[in-house]
């Protein structure tokens, strides 16, 4: 019966570096952002940058049961003129913990001025998850500054702030009051560490920190530590991914453990001349090797009922197996899948590959590439001699550094032609190959 095999629900995709839209089809705005859950829902903060300002707006709240599919609620807070959180000032990293004593959420950001001197938290607080939340006040924690900053709760309700301290020096790790809405004693410092974008898991008894190290909004390789108390002494730093690929241009927001297995790395893509276009990389954090590292995955579904995360495999091919026009040509390097990859794409240049299998329906095709500019470069795709979509390709960190960036496209059934880097007037970046998912 055809129609049971079509009542079958398929398992919605992450696909990191996507443009990813909540149930009403608009981009989730949702940057730095942290994750809360109650009973059986997921709520996600975050900074809304739609309007690609780094000046606060709104703390945006979604709702998901299964974190991949996302409905926008109300704005969980929202500026006050003539306060800290004004729309001249910034609001970043929102946080929220339920205070169980008190039967209330709170929530926790970074709170500063246009220039980063203010350097404070900032707490708000509601009765639900999604608020609107009543902001309380901005402080220095300690006295100290506090810049990037997370949360972490134990499994007593005890909560500490997770933060970048003296001028982003020191990392600092601060037990809040029995309220939430105060610090009330350092736990342990790291210092001259230069970390931001903290996220705390225990598992199996071990605290694991992973952090980025400050480069603005370039990314770069994130690290993991461990402690067998929050107190420390901390571990020296490890990667979490292969150093090069700077965390798949990526910075953490925050980490979930799913199940002793797995977890999931949360991480934002920013793209300061146009933040409302950042991307959410979310990808698997494995302990597979003994340590957690990301699973590097362009399509990958959750099974949160069965504990466990799939990674989509695809077809390749070779972008040096395609034709090449004008002025592309192949290039040899060990970083590039069977060593080879086309340059001079763009501008004239153009390769296409041939004996594409498609699905006749939208399908995650991913473009392997390597970009060794400081800025990011665009390519066209074009299905069959049809209009071309253009694709942003992130500096990957190198010429040898390959990444990949998704881009949803229709084939159809059976055989197609791809061509890459046809009508545009730029150089694209060099193509090592395309993979095709089936998934949509
Ligand atoms: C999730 O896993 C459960 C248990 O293995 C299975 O019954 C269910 O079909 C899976 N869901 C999806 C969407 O794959
Ligand atoms: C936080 O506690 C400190 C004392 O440790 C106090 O000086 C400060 O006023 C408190 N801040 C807030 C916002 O309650």
């Amino acid at each position: 019966m055809a129609f049971v095999a079509f009542s079958i629900t398929h398992a919605a995709v992450i696909v990191p570096g996507a443009t990813w839209t909540d149930t009403s089809g608009t981009v989730i705005q949702a940057h730095g952002g942290g994750f809360l859950k109650v009973g059986s829902t997921f709520y996600w903060h975050g900074e809304d940058k739609a309007h690609n300002s780094g000046l606060f707006r709104a703390v945006s709240c979604y709702t998901s049961s299964d974190l991949t599919t996302w409905t926008r609620q109300n704005d969980a807070l929202t500026p006050i003129s003539g306060t800290t959180i004004s729309t001249s000032n910034i609001v970043e990293r929102p946080k929220v913990v339920f205070n169980k004593a008190n039967s209330e959420y709170v929530m926790w950001f970074h709170s500063d001025s246009s220039n980063y001197g203010s350097a404070q938290v900032g707490v708000a607080t509601s009765k639900t998850p999604c608020g609107p939340y009543t902001f309380k006040s901005s402080f220095r924690p300690l006295g100290a500054e506090s810049r990037d900053m997370g949360l972490f709760q134990d499994a007593a309700q005890t909560t500490y702030l997770l933060y970048a301290s003296d001028n982003n020096q020191n990392f600092k790790i601060s037990k809040l009051d029995s309220n939430y809405y105060n610090v009330s004693s350092q736990t342990s410092v790291i210092s001259a560490s230069t970390l931001e974008s903290p996220g705390v898991i225990k598992r199996n008894g071990v605290y694991y920190l992973f952090a980025s190290h400050t480069s603005g909004w370039d990314p770069n390789p994130n690290k993991f530590f461990t402690a067998s108390s929050l107190g420390g002494p901390w571990s020296a730093q490890a990667d979490i991914a292969p150093a090069a690929t700077r965390t798949y241009f990526s910075q953490n927001t925050f980490d979930m453990l799913i199940n002793s297995n797995f977890g999931i790395y949360m991480g934002d893509r920013w793209r300061p001349s146009l933040l409302g276009s950042s991307r959410y990389m979310w990808f698997p954090l494995s302990w597979a090797s003994g340590k957690p590292q990301i699973v590097q995955a362009d399509v990958w579904s959750l099974n949160l009922s069965a504990g466990t995360y799939t990674v989509a495999s695809g077809t390749t091919y070779e972008a040096e197996g395609g034709s090449l026009g004008g002025g592309a040509t192949v290039l040899s390097n060990s970083a590039f899948s069977s060593g080879k990859a086309i340059g001079w794409l763009g501008n004239g240049g153009t390769v296409t590959i041939n004996n594409i299998q498609g699905t006749g329906s939208p399908q995650w095709v991913a473009l392997y590439y390597a970009n060794g500019d400081s800025s990011w470069r665009t390519t066209t795709i074009s299905v069959n001699g049809g209009s071309a979509v253009t694709v942003d390709q992130p500096n990957t960190g190198g010429g040898s550094v390959v990444l990949s960036v998704p881009v949803k496209l229709t084939l159809r059934s059976g055989t197609n032609s791809i061509t890459v880097g046809s009508g545009g007037t730029n150089y694209a970046a060099d193509l090592d190959k395309i993979v095709v998912y089936t998934a949509a």
